[in-house]
């Protein structure tokens, strides 16, 4: 809310005008009528958003930093812009009036979005506050274990080498050390011994979406696996907002990046039961509707909270073949008021096909054996851009058991071969 001042100044020009909030019916796109959702930000989980809402005759409007990013390339409109550039922000949203607006990345001007919902503009998917509080790291960390009292590991916040040096005399190791505002393990390493602390400070302050220097330090977890328990609020047949489940996914993480997941992971019942407790408290407490990603480590039957996304997961790129309705199309109807289904069809997996090269405008070769694998469906992201370590697309797969459908969709992921 610091900038708030600053923007009212930099905007008097942006007209405030209530509009209709959650449609009763559904317009004709590109018309007077039509129902407008504006996505901030549109890549690989975007453009699934928006496919959803496309297909329910929904104008879409795609945001993104750089031209022809995945969503770009399926929406209604294509607009690039700085997004956290409150001014260009609020511009763009009192341009296009949009009924909702709706956050696919971490790195947005949150404040501009707190002025969009304050002054009755658009809904703010799930809540303005929901995104400020997620987007950093501390916001959404002491919510959940100061004020919801969740089980996380233990942790400290530091903003000098000094201080890092002194919580890992607290915590103990090995640690996890991440900067505050960071994402996909940018910045994030493991501290294994006092030796280990200067580097990972240095590599944090590198790492961060801005040059910030504060870092969370947290104690080691030492799961037997991790799940993301995706978690819908959404207009039940009671006419109440309330919490619908999916089945958990499993994943497998390297350097902060998810490489495979898959669903349903087996869990004890006692496990299951308490991250949904976990996943009810901290989704309530974040409030508005939509789906949210929410990350649990699990050792035994204890299941401690790690954080989550107001937004689909890219663990749950697994669900477009695994659910009734993938995350993103739970995700429309959530934000559209509509009933949600969680049901679970098949048992599934999804695997990361990466660009391996740096090079724009890149091919890809051996995308007819990969679908040869049975039961196998593959989605290229088209970003015009690829980096080794970017991810391009994903191989998902179904199969009569999870580890079926896991060696399915890496072998499938395997046949891809990027070319220059
Ligand atoms: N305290 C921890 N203990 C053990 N593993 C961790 C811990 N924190 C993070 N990790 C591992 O690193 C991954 C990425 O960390 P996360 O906090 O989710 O960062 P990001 O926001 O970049 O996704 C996690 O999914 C998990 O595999
Ligand atoms: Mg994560």
């Amino acid at each position: 809310m610091r900038n708030r001042a600053r923007i009212e100044k930099l905007c008097p020009h942006i007209v405030v005008t209530m509009r209709e909030q959650a449609p009763g019916r559904f317009g004709t796109p590109l018309t007077a009528g039509a129902t407008r959702v504006m996505l901030l930000g549109s890549g690989e989980l975007g453009k699934e958003v928006i496919i959803a809402l496309q297909r329910l005759g929904v104008e879409v409007i795609a945001v993104d930093r750089y031209d022809n990013a995945p969503g770009h390339q399926v929406a209604h409109r294509a607009h690039t812009i700085d997004m956290s550039d409150p001014e260009a922000l609020l511009r763009l949203v009192d341009a296009e009036k949009p009924h909702f607006v709706v956050p696919e990345i971490e790195a947005i001007a949150t404040d501009a979005l707190a002025t969009v919902e304050e002054r009755g503009v658009a809904v703010v998917v799930p809540t303005a506050r929901a995104t400020q509080l997620t987007m950093n790291r501390e916001g959404i960390r002491r919510l959940a274990a100061e004020e919801l009292g969740l089980p996380t590991s233990p942790y400290e916040f530091a903003e000098s080498l000094e201080e890092v040096r002194a919580a890992t005399g607290r915590i103990g190791f090995p640690c996890v050390i991440k900067p505050v505002m960071s994402s996909s393990g940018k910045g994030q390493s493991t501290m294994r011994a006092a030796d280990d602390v200067e580097k990972a400070w240095d590599y944090a302050l590198a790492g961060g979406r801005v040059n910030y220097g504060r870092v969370i330090v947290e104690g080691f977890v030492d799961f037997d696996y991790e799940i993301t328990q995706l978690t819908v609020r959404a207009i039940g047949s009671d006419g109440e907002v309330g919490t619908f489940f999916c089945e958990p996914i499993g994943h497998l993480q390297d350097s902060g990046d998810y490489v495979e997941s898959w669903q349903p992971q087996p869990m004890s019942d006692t496990a299951l039961a308490r991250s949904r407790e976990v996943a009810e408290k901290v989704t309530s407490a974040l409030g508005g509707r939509g789906i949210f990603g929410v990350e649990l480590f699990v050792k035994g039957d204890d299941v401690y909270f790690s954080e989550v996304s107001p937004r689909p997961h890219d663990t749950g790129l697994v669900t477009l073949r695994t659910q009734r309705l993938s995350e993103f199309e739970l995700h429309a109807r959530a934000i559209l008021g509509l009933p949600v289904d969680t049901t679970l069809t098949t048992p599934g997996a999804s695997a990361v096909i990466y660009g391996k090269l740096d090079a724009a405008g890149i091919g890809f070769e051996g995308v007819a054996d990969a679908m040869a694998v049975p039961e196998t469906d593959l989605r290229l992201f088209g970003k015009p851009e690829s980096f080794a370590r970017r991810r391009m697309g994903v191989a998902v797969s179904t199969g009569p058991d999870v580890e079926t459908a896991r060696s399915r969709a890496r072998e499938a992921a395997s046949r891809v071969e990027p070319v220059a």
